[in-house]
Parts: structure tokens; C-alpha cells; sequence
């Protein structure tokens, strides 16, 4: 057998292509952003076309870098941003609109609506999630109400829709020629669409959003031993490889993670923080505004489930301090800066860019800063943008042991920020509770690899996964208790500020 497992990690602001051998380590990566597009306040598009060419381009240039070819891979898995909608034309392969990305708010009229109508208890019953801008389904009804010709197309089979992990195996396995039309449970449950206990799209739902089930993929396993497909000589793979592991990007680093028993939890720390605590084959209904959501769905087993706190914007209020403020030249400065102070001034930055997700769920939100007086600095705001990604945290932490009775001992973390030593000892400190990253610190490409080589035997069970987890660097609360409360009653006073914001 082949001695490597690849992964596509299709992201909020780039795509990578990664390698990993037996052990879980990594042998090869390359990465490219894609454009932003922000046409006006509160849209965010991507273009389906260029993520797909930067996916051929991190394909190949990986491979050559490390001098291999598809036939040293086992298995290829996807893993991808979730909720963002692509709609495309499955005659010719060409969208017909930009992909309507998670973090745009352009549907919230529609998601307001459904509460009013009363149609809110219906979907977080079947769905498990609230009516909220965040999710697939209104983005879908939003393109087949305003691009002209897509209604008449659905309805007659030509176009279909997708998230990116849909979109890229669509074109892995030959697009126009052949591509099959598939997603996961994982990327099924963010959709709004899918019935969370029969894994299955449901009418109802479908009803609510004016969408014709032919327009929806196939639901698969996410490790999938009948695979998708195979990879297509032509492509850029330059042959055939199984495609066999598909995952949202966060339950697939929560797979990353080895989250694999009930009460395990991972926090991811990218563009947002997303943590998913592993629930077992249990389905548990959120009382706090967390998300119920399909962790993953292994083969023929039974579908695991997993209570998420998702948080839109963490890394890139980051981003924001670089690119809109010009304060930082890079994430890694805003470390530097923020330890310029000792504490955040009296400052509080709520990065309510998106309006609130968990456990708010208040599109009406808009960011604040707050607390202001002559005496701060850049400096403070750097730190309280810092101190805002671990607030987050903590707001989500909370209900997910409101709705649990799980209370962390530790707090497994991955994803960018967590390069950042002074945010992940603030989180410590702002936790009470221990935060340990692990050595591959790209736990969603390798979830995905996972995934896809569990599915084709390269590793033989779960354990086998586990025994590749080693801890990098851990991180122990050092603030007192007084320090941690009246930080976090700041906080919460903060967040009433950035709210009823928008009509
Ligand atoms: O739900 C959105 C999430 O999947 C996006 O993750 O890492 O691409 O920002 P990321």
C-alpha cells in the first residue's frame, strides 16, 4: 500500500494541500489565498472558479515539492469552510453566482422571517440550529430569488448546489465529465436542510426555503469505504487516488484531535473559533445557544453527534487590526504589542463583525469598542483583541457546560492563533483551566486525512489515531479568581453595548 495519505483543507481565506505519513506527521503543505469579495456592508463572496484553480495549484505544487505522485497516496480526504452556498451549472461547470460565504449577512430578513412565521422550533427541532444568516439554506433561496434563470434551471436538474467540499470533489471527479455530486453529514447538518436524526434532507425544511431537493447532493459517510469517487488522471492529481474522507472543517479537526470519546472537546482558533464537544451517539438539544451538529459519520456506524459553540470572528479581528487599522504589520505583531501592557486598560473590543454568534445568536449586534479613556493605546487594543477571542471562548465554554454537565478539566486548541503565546495564556487565565495544543497543530487536514485513510484501512481503527497525538506545549491559568471575575463581568457588560445595534 501506499506509504502517504493527501488532504484538501478548503478554507475561509486560503486552500492548502497537505501530506501525512503513517504516524499522523506531515511531509508536505502548500497554501494560497483566494479573494476576498466584499461588494457591499455585510456581503462576503468567494469565486467557485478561482478556489478551484488554487486547489489544483496547492495539489501540484505539494506533490512536486515532496517529489511524489498520486500513486504514493492511499487515500485523499476534503475538508472545507462550512455553510458557504455554491450554485453551479452542472452542464457546463460554470457557477452562476460567487459562492455566499458563511460569515455574510445578506439573508437577514429571511432568517428573521422564519421566526416570525413560527418556523423557528420547527428547524432547531429537525435541524439543530437556529435561524440565523450563518447557515446554507437561505443563501441557497437568496440565489434562486435574485440570479436570474437558476429557479427554471433547479427545477429542471442543471443547477445544483453545494458547500466547497461538494464543489471540489465535483471537479476532482471529473466535473462536466462525470463528477459526482456528493457531501457528508457534517456539511449536511450546516445547511438547515438536513433532518439531524434520519441524516436525511427533509421537505419540510425544504419547503420553508422554496428549494427543490434535486438541487441537493448525495449524503455520504464521512469516511467512506465505498469512496466518492476516484481522483481523474486529467486532473491535478495526475491519476486516479480513492476520494474517501469528507468533513466540515471543524468536526474535522475535532477528528484531528482524536475527540473521539463522549465529553472530549476541541477549540480551533482560525478566521472564528468554533468548539465542538464529542456527545456520543446522543443527540443533545442545546438550552444555551449552542448548535447540535454531526460530528462525524464513520462507514456504517452509528453518526456521532456534537454540540458546537461557534464564534464568526477571532483570527480576523486580527486581520482587522492589520488590515483596516494598519496598527499591526502581521498576526505576529499583535502579540508583541498587546505585551506592551500589562492588562487591556480598561478596554473591551467586542468583534461583533457578523452581528453575535454562540450563544447570542443576535444578527442585530454590531462591534464595539468600549471603555475608551485619554490614557489607552494601540497597545490596549491589541490586548483586548487578544482578551475578545478568549472572552469568546469563555461565553461558549459556559453554556456548553450549562447543556453538557461536561466541565473541562483541559481545553485541546488548534488553528492559527494558537501560534500566539500571550492569547493562549490569556485563555488560560481567563478559563481557570489548562489549554494544550498539540504537536501537528493542522488538526483539520489531517482530520480529513483520517477520515479518508480509516476508510481504505491505512489505519486499522480510532486507536490507531490516538496513539499519533502528542502534546506540544500546555498553558496554566495564573490569574486569581477575583482577576478572572471582574475581567469577565467587563466583559459581559461590554456585549450589552453591541446589541440592538442594527433595525
Ligand atoms: O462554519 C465556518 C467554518 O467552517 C469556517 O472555518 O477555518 O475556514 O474559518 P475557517
Amino acid at each position: 500500500m501506499a506509504d502517504y495519505v493527501g488532504a484538501v483543507d478548503q478554507g475561509t481565506t486560503s486552500t492548502r494541500f497537505m501530506i501525512f505519513d503513517h504516524g499522523g506527521n506531515e511531509v508536505a503543505r502548500h497554501q494560497l489565498e483566494h479573494q476576498q469579495i466584499l461588494p457591499q456592508a455585510g456581503w462576503v463572496e468567494h469565486n467557485p472558479t478561482e478556489i478551484w484553480e488554487r486547489t489544483r495549484a496547492v495539489i501540484q505544487t505539494a506533490l512536486r515539492t515532496a517529489g511524489l505522485g498520486a500513486g504514493d497516496l492511499a487515500a485523499l480526504g476534503v475538508t472545507n469552510q462550512r455553510e458557504t452556498a455554491v450554485v453551479w451549472d452542472r452542464r457546463t461547470g460554470h457557477p452562476y453566482y460567487n459562492a455566499i460565504v458563511w460569515q455574510d449577512t445578506r439573508t437577514d430578513r429571511i432568517a428573521s422571517a422564519l421566526e416570525r412565521e413560527g418556523k423557528g422550533d420547527v428547524i432547531r427541532r429537525k435541524a439543530g440550529l437556529p435561524p440565523a444568516t450563518y447557515f446554507s439554506a437561505g443563501k441557497i433561496q437568496w440565489i434562486l430569488e435574485n440570479v436570474d434563470g437558476v429557479r427554471e434551471a433547479a427545477e429542471r436538474g442543471d443547477a445544483v448546489f453545494g458547500n466547497t467540499d461538494t464543489w471540489l470533489l465535483w471537479n476532482l471527479t471529473g466535473g462536466v465529465d462525470g463528477g459526482v455530486h456528493v457531501t457528508d453529514p457534517t456539511n449536511a447538518s450546516r445547511t438547515m436542510l438536513m433532518d439531524l436524526e434520519t441524516l436525511g434532507w427533509d421537505d419540510e425544511l425544504l419547503s420553508f426555503f422554496g428549494i427543490p431537493r434535486r438541487m441537493l447532493p448525495e449524503i455520504r459517510p464521512s469516511s467512506n469505504p465505498d469512496f466518492y469517487g476516484v481522483t481523474r488522471a486529467s486532473g491535478p492529481l495526475a491519476g486516479e487516488v480513492p476520494l474517501a474522507g469528507d468533513l466540515g472543517d471543524q468536526q474535522a479537526a475535532t477528528v484531528g484531535q482524536v475527540c473521539f470519546e463522549p465529553g472530549t472537546a476541541k477549540n480551533t482558533y482560525g478566521t472564528g473559533n468554533f468548539l465542538l464537544l464529542n456527545t456520543g451517539t446522543e443527540l443533545v438539544r442545546s438550552r444555551n445557544g449552542l448548535l447540535t451538529t454531526v460530528c462525524y459519520q464513520f462507514g456504517a456506524n452509528k453518526p456521532v453527534y456534537a454540540l458546537e459553540g461557534s464564534i464568526a470572528v477571532t483570527g480576523s479581528a486580527v486581520q482587522w487590526l492589520r488590515d483596516q487599522l494598519g496598527i499591526i504589520s502581521g498576526a505576529a505583531q499583535s502579540e508583541a504589542l498587546a505585551r506592551q501592557v500589562e492588562d487591556n486598560g480598561g478596554v473591551y473590543f467586542v468583534p461583533a463583525f457578523s452581528g453575535l454568534f454562540a450563544p447570542y445568536w443576535r444578527s442585530d449586534a454590531r462591534g464595539a469598542i468600549v471603555g475608551l479613556s485619554r490614557y489607552n493605546t494601540n497597545a490596549h487594543l491589541a490586548r483586548a483583541t487578544l482578551e475578545s477571542i478568549c472572552y469568546q471562548t469563555k461565553d461558549v465554554v459556559g453554556a456548553m457546560e450549562q447543556d453538557s454537565g461536561v466541565v473541562l478539566d483541559v481545553l485541546r486548541v488548534d488553528g492559527g492563533v494558537t501560534a500566539n503565546e500571550l492569547c493562549m495564556q490569556l485563555q488560560a487565565d481567563i478559563l481557570g483551566v489548562p489549554v494544550s495544543r498539540p504537536v501537528v497543530a493542522e488538526t483539520t487536514a489531517l482530520g480529513a486525512a483520517y477520515a479518508a485513510g480509516l476508510a481504505v484501512g491505512f489505519w486499522k481503527s480510532t486507536d490507531d489515531l490516538k496513539r499519533n497525538w502528542h502534546e506540544d506545549r500546555r498553558w496554566e491559568p495564573q490569574w486569581n479568581d477575583e482577576q478572572r471575575e471582574r475581567g469577565y463581568a467587563g466583559w459581559r457588560k461590554a456585549v450589552t453595548r453591541t446589541l440592538d445595534w442594527v433595525d
